[in-house]
């Protein structure tokens, strides 16, 4: 904790580390009050350090330190090393040596969840990024990068279990009822994927013969109460291995491999070596406790983790600056294999409405920064949705610029070239240029510029020439610190519909043959503008732009609305027919929230619901997904100044208008779609219950009771979480006071002993307007089941509340912000990752209306006055309000 300015960290600063660490012997002593930790360390002069005689240095956070030795010699504190807050210097040390440091910890008090620390009485980790020293002194940055033996004793009957990474090579019993059990990992690792869990709990058994033939052992371990709910991520991992191997020839290394559920986690999941910890709410499933939605994240979160072994763990980063060399990459390919599995389109519908509503949010705020920032004061401040979801749309557009093989190839050197070694960024592109034969030099702006480009769009046909001209330009936002920024290599795929829907044929110059032009094309942006001209029309063509989503931008074309509706039923790219029916409803709810009163909404958006809820031909995935409408956050994100009651309500009017519209529609939909049999988590019966539930939701907005009775005799009969959430979910939003208290007591009274049901049951009420405004949730706050130590408790009633709740978070009398200010505050204390990521919504505040932002920014600057700020927190207000 501090009150003075955090330091900044530059990414042209960086230095060869002056000293590697080549093994790693650990022995961790646990006991109730606390733990012993022994480590000792072979460490050699780096010979590529031009610093012939620096000194040591470790870095170490919150450790009790009990002994030095050096080579066999007892270190004197003051004489032969200096410990500063922050740091272990010894001055004098030679070309090589043995050093063994002994630091007690606290893991019982750790609330931070960093370094080790209980959760529901086991002892777990959390390296990454700069956990390690919160366990010992040590280098602690990727770049170091050493072989871990690892000793843990504890007592026999509190840990049975006793877990790190690698294979298990001794164990034993000890005196006074206590045992050991030792690790040894064979890959050299930096320190942020050690892991060590100590605990007692039961494991889920399986195996996996990879291609080679080997047989890999595969556990889950979790608390006795969760023994049932591991199978759907065992099914996953299974599916995720055969997935690497197939898709990029990626076997599994070690013999065991092994996930463990913890309660307490500030991430979703972490991807320690051989030793994946996972958030419970991230891992445990079953088809009572779990929501399809909940399945289907387990499934990729997962695969995530588990693709880390190759593109994180065998390829490391080389600092934090390429924490996206790592994270870009897995999340583009734990998207791939989300789409193998299930339905690519509905895959690709929901990474682009995450991207577009809060990543491109991000990129227009204070803290943006481009996918390889240049520096940073809290390196946990960078785990963003631009390292991630924009870092994996990079990748993505790498494997469009270059197709499937090339990038295979590609793909194939960077793991062979790079393999047990801490890369960068740049390292991958060159692997990618060099078995392309592609120059990436101009797309390597990507990495380094932030903000979302801008496309503008306008076109021309000429009847006499047939000719039809698109003229794109781009332009990329100022961003903090980066202004005049240069044009990007984009990617931009296209079709181009006649009249009757067909597609037409692309010619790009009037030679080429119309029956063998394609009927998409990839066009190549380089420049601030281009034209494109394409031949051989007979009228004007209805353009289908930016296909897939081929890059991140944000399109502006003047749609008409009948184009918009054409593209809905025609286009051949499922994802832009979803994209034309966004577009459509958005320009609807735009209108009517400019024209303040009226409420005369447009007849063919509600004849375009008709047509889909008719629609028995197109996948039933993606007509789910087209029913829903643009989310408040979203219509927020492309407004200017917005004014969110306004938003708000106009929404619920548009929603109302379109329920009573289509009621028979929604209720015949509802009934064909009731009855899925025996449960399964299939891409067809999850968009049942997903249309099914959409048009229960839609029907309780109508106040003729149909909507009541469908909810309440779903509640009452639902066999699985989906149902029974859809049809809590639609009672909690709607009108029906009475039902609603009472379907949410009944709820808790089933479930409260689940802690992931109870998160659910939290979050459904905290997003609700009806169920969610301030008073409520501040009494949520004081149920019995809320913690303020358990950072799932905390996001699913204070992050849902100002993330999802918007009408209610951002009430005009300033409430909810000085709410969000004061459990910030609060939370700083004790949890600063936690603190420095709810606070998000408020460093928005110059996005907003006058009324709200002035508001907003009081209660930022609230925050900024407090004493003993922590580095999180401090980075995140003070770069929100310069
Ligand atoms: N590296 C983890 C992942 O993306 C995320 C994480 C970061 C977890 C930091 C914990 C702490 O899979
Ligand atoms: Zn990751």
């Amino acid at each position: 904790m501090r009150t003075n300015q955090p330091t900044t960290i530059r990414l042209s600063e960086y230095k060869v580390p002056a000293h590697l660490v080549d093994a790693v012997d650990l022995r961790f002593e646990l006991f109730d009050n606390g733990a012993r930790v022994h480590s000792t360390l072979t460490v050699r002069r780096n010979p590529e350090s031009a610093e012939e005689f620096a000194p040591l240095e470790l870095d170490g956070d919150s450790l009790k330190l009990e002994q030095v030795i050096l080579d066999g010699r007892e270190l004197m504190a003051g004489n032969d090393y200096d410990e500063t807050g922050a740091q272990l210097v010894i001055a004098r040390v030679p070309a090589q040596f043995e050093l063994t440091v002994v630091t007690w910890i606290e893991p019982q008090n750790n609330t931070r969840l960093e370094g080790l620390y209980k959760s529901s009485g086991m002892f777990c980790t959390q390296c990454e990024a700069e956990g390690f020293r919160c366990i010992t002194y040590f280098p602690d940055r990727p770049d170091v990068m050493a072989r871990y033996r690892t000793r843990i004793e504890a007592d026999k009957a509190s840990c049975p279990v006793l877990l790190s990474n690698g294979n298990d090579v001794d164990r034993g019993d000890l005196e006074g009822g206590r045992h050991f059990v030792t690790w040894e990992d064979p890959f050299p690792k930096p320190s942020y994927l050690f892991a060590l869990v100590a605990g007692d709990l039961v494991e889920k058994q399986d195996t996996f013969t990879t291609c080679s033939g080997r047989e890999i052992d595969l556990r889950i371990f979790v608390e006795p109460r969760n023994a049932a709910k591991c199978q759907h991520a065992m099914d996953s991992l299974k599916r995720s291995m055969r997935w690497d191997e197939e898709v990029y020839g990626r076997e599994y290394d070690l013999d065991i491999f092994m996930i463990v559920a913890v309660d307490d986690f500030n991430m979703g999941a972490m991807e320690n070596k051989g030793l994946n910890i996972f958030n419970s709410s991230c891992v445990l499933a079953s088809q009572e406790t779990a929501t399809d939605l909940a399945f289907q994240r387990i499934e990729s979160i997962v695969a995530h983790e588990y693709f880390h072994n190759w593109s994180g763990n065998r390829v490391t980063c080389r600092d934090w600056f390429q924490l996206s060399l790592k994270e870009g990459f897995t999340v583009f390919r734990d998207s791939t294999f989300s789409a193998d599995m299930g339905s690519p389109t509905v895959k690709r519908i929901e990474d682009v409405t995450l991207l577009r509503t809060a990543q491109f949010a991000e990129d227009a705020g204070p803290m943006a920064h481009p996918v390889r920032p240049a520096s940073y004061m809290e390196i946990s401040n960078f785990y963003t949705l631009t390292i991630y979801e924009k870092g994996a749309e990079v990748v993505r557009m790498i494997h469009t610029l270059l197709g499937p093989e090339l990038f295979r190839k590609g793909s194939d050197l960077y793991f062979e070239r790079h393999d047990g070694q801490a890369v960068t960024t740049d390292d991958f592109v060159k692997a990618m240029e060099d078995a392309s034969g592609r120059d990436l030099t101009q797309f390597r702006l990507w990495y380094d510029q932030a903000g979302t480009p801008v496309l503008t769009v306008s076109d021309v046909y000429d009847s006499e020439r047939g000719v039809y001209s698109l003229k794109i330009q781009q332009a990329i936002p100022d961003t903090p610190g980066q202004t005049n920024k240069k044009p990007q290599h984009i990617p931009f795929a296209l079709g181009l519909l006649g009249a009757e829907g067909e597609a037409l044929p692309l010619r790009l110059v009037s030679t080429e043959d119309a029956a063998s032009a394609p009927t998409e094309r990839v066009l190549e942006l380089t420049k601030a503008s281009h034209t494109f001209e394409f031949h051989g029309l007979t009228q004007k063509p209805v353009p289908s732009l930016l296909r897939h989503f081929s890059a991140p931008v944000r399109l502006v074309y003047p749609w008409s609305r009948e184009q918009l509706v054409f593209l809905m039923s025609h286009d051949p790219d499922g994802f832009n027919r979803w994209d034309a029916g966004q577009r459509l409803a958005v320009d609807v709810i735009q209108s009517l929230v400019d024209s303040s009163g009226t409420v005369d909404i447009d007849s063919r958006l509600v004849e375009a619901y008709r047509t889909l809820l008719a629609d028995r031909t197109l996948d039933q995935a993606l007509v789910a997904k087209m029913l829903h409408l643009p989310s408040e956050a979203y219509l927020i994100e492309l407004a200017d100044s917005p004014d969110v009651a306004a938003i708000h309500r106009t929404r619920e009017q548009v929603l109302s208008h379109l329920a009573t519209s289509l009621r028979d529609e929604l209720v015949a939909c509802y009934h064909r779609n009731m009855d899925d049999g025996e449960y399964e988590v299939t891409p067809e019966s999850v968009a049942r219950r997903s249309l099914k539930n959409t048009a229960l939701a839609w029907l309780l907005m109508i106040n003729d009771n149909t909507g009541r009775d469908l909810a309440l005799q779903q509640l009452r009969e639902a066999d699985n979480m989906t149902d029974r959430m859809g049809a809590l979910r639609a009672l909690v939003n709607s009108d029906y006071a009475e039902e609603r208290s009472q379907a949410l007591a009944d709820f808790y009274e089933h479930f409260q002993s689940d802690p992931q049901v109870v998160e659910q049951w939290f979050s459904v009420q905290a997003s609700s307007d009806r169920a969610g405004q301030l008073p409520q949730i501040q009494a949520l706050l004081k149920h019995p089941a809320f913690d303020w130590k358990n950072p799932n408790k905390i996001r699913s009633v204070i992050g849902v509340f100002a993330g999802q709740n918007l009408a209610a978070f951002h009430n005009p009398d300033g409430s909810g912000y000085s709410f969000l200010a004061d459990q910030v505050c609060r939370l700083d204390d004790s949890n600063p990752q936690i603190a420095a990521r709810l606070v998000a919504p408020l460093t928005r505040w110059k996005k907003f209306a006058p009324a709200y932002s002035a508001l907003m920014r009081t209660a930022l600057e609230r925050i900024r006055n407090k004493a003993e700020l922590s580095a999180d927190l401090y980075e995140v207000v003070h770069k929100s309000l310069e």
